[in-house]
């Protein structure tokens, strides 16, 4: 009896872990930038707890936030100096339970975004990893990646391998007192923990159950694909690369004349990582009722994507991805300091071929544009905007919330916020922008020409980091940066030009504000199941300026036509597609709704959901004729 009864207990749960993330709308908050009230110029946890009935307002189901562990904040928490303790710029643990306890009863679930590839090179661990080297606690020897030095017939010295890490310069770190070198795939502050030592992943896994057992809802697991590195063993036609006396292998050479090298394929998706993805699903996920959330800012592909979402429960490992290919469009060689032009058409092969290998996988999409890593989404899908942002940050909220899959916003961009397109030297707090612009004031210093500094100052300002980090303008009020902090503090990060335009509470009572729109197409996607469950198909896929797709879900029948340019646009409904559609939103309101759609011309950046329930055929084929 008990075990009928377990089993079915399982089965209950295993039904809910794979339904309540699916049609929620998750919402990410910068904590830093979010909400101040101690005055410090940096958002906390009680500030967070201050605008849980605005989130509930808008219509949000899961709050992710940024990382709130102790930290030197080198990397803004993305560098844990302590996985159990809560950063004191944001509180206490105590502030950290009354969150919890206020987002659960207000039906809210929290899920932590926690680095689990690397740590501070302040965290305890790496300071005993260093002690054990010079004959400390063998237990932490191999914590984290050390590797010998090569010395050729001169002794001279390099690094065990010629990978580049992903901010700049080499990825191994010297340690003099040691004579060993350390590798990072970020900053020099975050040296990569070694996922190869059972203790260490053993280490990890209480640490993800401490705060399940708290009652946390998930993990945004940062960089979870960079976990298993490549060893000279491991080369093969996938992973091609040049093995050294080090037992690290060289990457290939992409940048002639540099020792450095691109190096994603020898420390992204590396030979063990779904080995050590399904122990983390058995050892802790497997356990409770809580979402994992995998980020994969590198080398991942919708094909290498489909093998981390597997449903079979013997190869279960995350339950969403996040992956990168429609944000770096804009990028040459993935290089994101070098910018292109990109095409439409690029970007909806990009987004069409997401949403059908993860479908087809029985995996589910995530669906964002923004986040603390990436600039606002109106100032780089809708460029030029000249019939405002405001139609474009509607034109966004459309797209995003008649895609398949779990709809992820950043905070403000409920608000249509764009970069504040401003550069100054007191914007640059990220340390990845810092690298950047202090490379290129070297190169300058080396005759680089004064134009390379004025391009370094154009990408800095639409690509940097901290475009997306400002604070959040809350009202218009000057003295306390829009109601972002309740003193005269002054903010870590300037607040944007616009905020007394942008400010929620000016949005909040005006109907035709994006955060209006914003909290509108939440409801409308919950009340109509087949935009968040129906199956994805592309329209029109050539063409320029037009996003088309339909969503179908038993009876019902979506057609989403989005103009992506900035000039009108006449678009005929292909036959195929059949007869009966009805406007059921629009992101401006002068066009009357309820008539029938044929043809439709919409202005700059207009978007329109049509809808139909029965299948009218142009020419009286059957219903299962028509997509
Ligand atoms: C991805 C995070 O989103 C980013 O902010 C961070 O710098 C890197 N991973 C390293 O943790």
């Amino acid at each position: 009896m008990t075990v009928v009864v377990s089993c079915y207990a399982l089965s209950r749960l295993a039904e809910q872990k794979s339904t309540w993330w699916k049609d929620a709308v998750v919402y990410q908050i910068f904590v830093s930038s979010f909400k101040d009230t101690n005055g410090d110029g940096y958002g906390d946890l009680r500030g967070v707890i201050e605008k849980l009935e605005y989130m509930i307002d808008l219509g949000i189901n899961i709050v992710w936030l940024s990382p709130i562990f102790d930290s030197p904040m080198y990397d803004m928490g993305y560098d844990t100096a302590d996985y159990y303790r809560i950063n004191p710029i944001f509180g206490d643990m105590e502030d950290f339970d009354n969150l919890l306890e206020q987002a659960h009863q207000r039906g809210l679930r929290i899920i932590l975004d926690i680095a689990l590839n690397h740590t501070s090179s302040e965290h305890v661990w790496f300071k005993r990893s260093v002690k054990a080297a010079k004959g400390g606690d063998e237990y932490f020897k191999d914590f984290y990646i050390w590797g010998d030095p090569i010395v050729d017939e001169d002794r001279n010295r390099r690094p065990p391998s010629n990978w580049e890490s992903v901010f700049e310069g080499c990825m191994w770190e010297w340690v003099p007192e040691i004579q060993k070198y350390y590798l990072h795939v970020f900053g020099r502050a975050q040296p990569d923990v070694n996922w190869e030592n059972p203790n260490l992943r053993n280490e990890l896994w209480k640490v993800l159950r401490f705060w399940l057992d708290k009652g946390v809802d998930g993990f945004r697991l940062d960089a979870i694909n960079c976990m298993s590195k490549v060893r000279n063993q491991d080369l093969c036609a996938q992973r091609p690369g040049k093995p050294t006396v080090s037992g690290w292998p060289d990457a290939p050479i992409s940048t002639p004349n540099r020792f450095e090298q691109k190096a994603n394929e020898m420390f992204a998706n590396g030979p063990r990582i779904h080995e050590y993805l399904k122990e983390m699903h058995q050892q802790v996920f497997a356990r409770y009722d809580a979402l994992s959330l995998g980020e994969m800012s590198c080398g991942i592909t919708p094909e290498l994507g489909q093998d981390f979402i597997a449903r079979d429960p013997n190869e279960q490992q995350l339950d969403l991805i996040l992956h990168f290919e429609h944000v770096e469009l804009d990028c040459v060689d993935g290089d994101k300091w070098v910018l292109r032009d990109w095409e439409l058409p690029e970007l909806k092969a990009a987004v069409s071929k997401w949403q059908t290998c993860m479908a087809e996988a029985g995996g589910w999409d995530t669906i964002w544009i923004e986040n603390h890593d990436q600039p606002r989404g109106a100032s780089r899908f809708c460029k030029d905007a000249e019939r405002g942002q405001l139609n474009a940050a509607k034109l966004l909220a459309i797209w995003l919330f008649t895609l398949q899959g779990t709809v992820i916003i950043f905070q403000g961009q409920e608000l249509g916020m764009t970069n504040p397109e401003e550069f100054s030297e007191e914007m640059i707090r990220d340390i990845e922008t810092r690298i950047y612009w202090d490379v290129a004031h070297a190169d300058l210093a080396l005759g680089g020409g004064d134009h390379k500094l004025e391009m370094a100052k154009k990408a800095i300002t639409s690509k940097g980091r901290d475009a997306s980090r400002i604070p959040i303008p809350w009202n218009s009020n000057h003295e306390t940066s829009g109601g972002f902090t309740d003193n005269s503090a002054k903010p870590w990060l300037p607040i944007h030009p616009h905020f007394a335009t942008l400010c929620a509470e000016a949005q909040r009572r005006n109907p035709a504000s994006v955060w209006t729109f914003y909290r509108d197409m939440i409801r409308l996607r919950r009340q109509h199941p087949g935009l968040i469950y129906g199956t994805y198909q592309l329209v029109d896929e050539h063409h320029p300026s037009v996003f088309a797709y339909t969503r179908i879900h038993g009876g019902n029948f979506y057609l989403i036509v989005l103009n992506f340019g900035r000039e009108y646009v006449e678009w005929e409904v292909p036959q195929a597609h059949g007869r009966g559609w009805v406007p059921i939103k629009l992101t401006s309101d002068y066009e009357p709704l309820g008539l029938e759609v044929t043809k439709l011309r919409l202005g700059p950046y207009d978007g329109v959901i049509c809808k139909r329930e029965s299948c009218k055929a142009a020419n009286g084929d059957s219903e299962s004729d028509i997509v």
